[in-house]
């Protein structure tokens, strides 16, 4: 009996044994080298998981801040609860996920950065002038007041989001990466094929996007025509498209995923932005005209170059013709 006990013992052993060296074999064969070109890693907010509700009325006003970033058109769209002030875009269709993803129209330098000095006002802007200019050129809509609740939850969560960093600090993955410059202009009608190829099923054949169920919210939001961003926002130049693109769509991807080429990206943003979209007054943007970037769609120029060669380019020989002459 006891042999037996013995002998049943020392079989499990040796099965327990055998079972572990196999995992570990397995697990090694898991293991991987991290391999990366990236010489600096990029900035990631805070998820909105991680705001600090339930502790003080602070987080809840974060949290309907985050809330306005990333359903925007349930508050303020044509059908939303508080006011009908915007084209019905949320600001996370661009500053995707609520302004935390790397290289994708990220927040993580606005808290530290501003105020801060810009050429296109020519003035010095606070948090709240820069939320109402994409209010009133991305959203195509009317500024928020600026001692709303609406705009102070949405400055609460662009402060708790960058509250960490030291003042004027910038980090890696903020705002939009700018590709380098073609030597060619860039192509609407190659555009356009990348288009169909790769953006149509989702934007729709009209660039006007798909609404959800409720027909309150865009699943696909537009990317054209009267519902889209006009001509003002910062995404009609066509640098700041090409590079938010390359690094963000097809959605999903991410910068260090990308599926389309650096031509292909630009290509299409030339064939987004040739469509027809909203308008707005901009006499009195870029007061001092050599501070107008080199992609700014509209003259006059403290150049001589054309205004198509400021939409499509090349954009080098007018970067290299500002150096000269600075
Ligand atoms: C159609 C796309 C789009 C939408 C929608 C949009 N924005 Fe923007 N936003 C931009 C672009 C483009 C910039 C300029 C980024 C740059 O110049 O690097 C920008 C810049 C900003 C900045 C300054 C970022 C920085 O780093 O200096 C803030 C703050 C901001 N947006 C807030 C908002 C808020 C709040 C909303 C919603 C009410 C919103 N945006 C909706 C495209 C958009
Ligand atoms: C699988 C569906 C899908 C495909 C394919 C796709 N997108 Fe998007 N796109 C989205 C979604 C969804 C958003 C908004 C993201 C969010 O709200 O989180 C978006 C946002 C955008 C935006 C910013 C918001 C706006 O409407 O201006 C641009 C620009 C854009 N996409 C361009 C493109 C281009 C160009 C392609 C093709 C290369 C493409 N997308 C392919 C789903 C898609």
């Amino acid at each position: 009996m006891l042999k037996k006990i013995i002998i049943i013992f020392l079989l499990l052993l040796v099965v327990i044994s055998l079972y572990r060296l196999f995992y570990k074999v397995k697990d090694s064969s898991h293991s991987i080298t991290i391999k990366t070109t990236e010489t600096k890693s990029a900035w990631v907010g805070p998820s909105h998981f991680q705001i600090p509700l339930h502790t003080n009325k602070k987080g809840e006003l974060i949290q309907y801040g985050y809330e306005l970033i990333a359903h925007t058109a349930l508050y303020l769209g044509p059908k939303g609860s508080v006011q009908h002030s915007t084209n019905g875009m949320n600001c996370q269709n661009c500053h995707l996920e609520a302004g935390t993803k790397p290289w994708g129209l990220n927040y993580g330098s606005v808290f530290s950065t501003y105020p801060k000095f810009r050429e296109r006002s020519g003035s010095i802007e606070t948090i709240y002038k820069r939320v109402n200019d994409c209010m009133e050129r991305s959203l195509n809509g009317k500024a928020l007041d600026t001692g709303s609740k609406e705009m102070k939850a949405i400055y609460a969560y662009i402060e708790w989001l960058g509250a960490d960093l030291p003042k004027s600090k910038k980090v890696n993955g903020s705002g939009i990466e700018i590709l380098p410059y073609l030597s060619s202009p860039a192509n609407p009608s190659q555009g356009k094929i990348v288009y169909i190829q790769n953006c149509q099923k989702c934007h729709g054949v009209n660039g006007e996007g798909v609404l959800d169920s409720t027909g309150k919210m865009y699943t696909y939001p537009p990317l054209w025509g009267k519902h889209s961003y006009n001509d003002a926002a910062g995404m009609y130049q066509i640098s700041k498209l090409a590079g938010f693109i390359k690094n963000n769509m097809p959605n999903g991807i991410n910068y260090h995923t990308p599926t389309l080429t650096a031509q292909a990206s630009w290509d299409v943003a030339a064939y987004i932005n040739a469509q027809s979209r909203p308008t707005k007054d901009k006499s009195k943007d870029w007061p001092v005209l050599a501070t107008k970037p080199i992609d700014y769609p509209f003259g006059p120029y403290a150049d001589n170059f054309s205004e198509a060669q400021h939409k499509f380019g090349p954009f080098e020989p007018i970067a290299s013709s500002r150096k000269k002459n600075q």
